[in-house]
């Protein structure tokens, strides 16, 4: 069974196409970073008409590379993330996902963006040497991280989450990209933090660890971020800037932060699994690339001997195949949408 998937939530337009909900035959990505950098954040208007421009050429290049030659014979269904995410950029991609299902005539899959991300641990690349990952037990935890997002699940079923904790003020990604843009990295911060702090002490700089209350499983961010505010520019934030600051003192800056956002997020799964049942760990979303906090989370399902499913590295951040993937579970269950799905952008 192939289906075409279609993601257009943010500042990702992607294309995939997965055979039988696992396997990628084909997932493409055009990314707006460079669209968006000298803004040092996503400016919705900007990042919806970038979707338009590419979103044809995209479907139609994710197809080639699967060898699809007459998809209205060979697609079983056009999956669409349509929430949540930027309203104007969703509705780019729900507009092509109607537009495709109605001419090829197969059924329209609606899919919830970020329980996709949760999905995606159980994407296989054909690239990927060796038998393919076992499917995950059920129920889980999921952990949720990304630049929108920062929620812990508990995953009943791939389409059926309730959602237990969240972030009361910035997603961890978020706090990623500040902090990268007050050490004067560059934008998305992710990814620079992370190579950065390869050459850091993560014990150097001893930042806020913020749990809330006892038994909160909610995350707050921004007390982290004002502390490496005040630690790198001053105590009003204004009296000098990362220029001062040497490779290694920069280093320690972003090692130390990305230390306390493992413990952070890996302190609240340890409360969801002993609270909820938990038969797996799950973690989704573009930070759950970063190195440290992956590594954190497999030593806690080491000590808590709970396996650990995270997505390979390509299928961390957004794409096309975890909306492929999770239209097939849809799909099987008989959730079809109409021509009238709507785009949502909160849930
Ligand atoms: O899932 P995603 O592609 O888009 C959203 O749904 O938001 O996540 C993007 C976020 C950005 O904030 C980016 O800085 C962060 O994921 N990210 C990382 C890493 N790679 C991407 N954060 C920390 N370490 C990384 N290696
Ligand atoms: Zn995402």
């Amino acid at each position: 069974m192939l289906l075409l998937g279609i993601e257009s939530t943010c500042d990702e337009t992607a294309a995939a196409v997965v055979k039988d909900g696992q396997l990628v035959l084909s997932s493409v990505v055009a990314s707006q970073t460079d669209l968006h950098a000298k803004f040092g954040g996503v400016v919705p208007e900007i990042a919806s008409r970038a979707h338009l421009e590419v979103m044809q050429s995209l479907v139609v290049e994710a197809l080639e590379r699967a060898g699809i030659t007459q998809p209205e014979m060979e697609l079983a269904g056009v999956a669409v993330s349509h929430a949540p995410g930027l309203i104007g950029c969703l509705l780019v991609g729900v507009a092509a996902a109607k537009a495709y299902s109605f001419a090829w005539g197969v059924p329209l899959l609606g899919v919830n963006h970020v329980q996709a991300h949760l999905y995606s641990t159980l994407l296989v690349d054909p690239s990927m040497t060796g038998s393919p990952p076992p499917a995950p037990e059920l129920p889980a935890i999921g952990l949720v991280i990304s630049g929108g997002h920062s929620s812990i699940y508990h995953v009943r079923e791939f389409d059926q989450l309730q959602r237990i904790g969240m972030t009361h003020d910035d997603a961890v990604g978020e706090a990623f990209d500040k902090v990268a843009a007050i050490l004067q990295l560059g934008y998305p911060g992710g990814p620079l933090i992370d190579k950065l702090a390869r050459d850091g002490d993560p014990h150097a700089i001893k930042f806020p660890v913020s749990l809330l209350e006892k038994d909160s499983l909610d995350f707050s961010f921004s007390g982290l971020k004002t502390s490496v505010l005040y630690h790198v520019c001053g105590r009003k934030g204004r009296e000098r800037d990362a220029s001062s600051l040497s490779h290694q003192q920069k280093a320690d800056v972003a090692a130390s932060f990305q230390r306390v956002c493992a413990v952070m997020l890996t302190e609240k799964l340890r409360r969801a699994a002993s609270r909820y049942p938990c038969e797996s760990i799950l973690v989704g979303g573009g930070v759950s690339a970063n190195s440290a906090i992956r590594q954190a989370v497999l030593e806690l399902g080491n000590e808590l001997d709970v396996p650990v499913f995270i997505p390979p590295m390509q299928f961390c951040t957004d794409n096309a195949a975890m909306i492929a993937g999770l239209g097939a579970v849809l799909l099987k269950a008989g959730k079809t949408a109409e021509l009238n799905l709507e785009a949502i952008a909160t849930v």
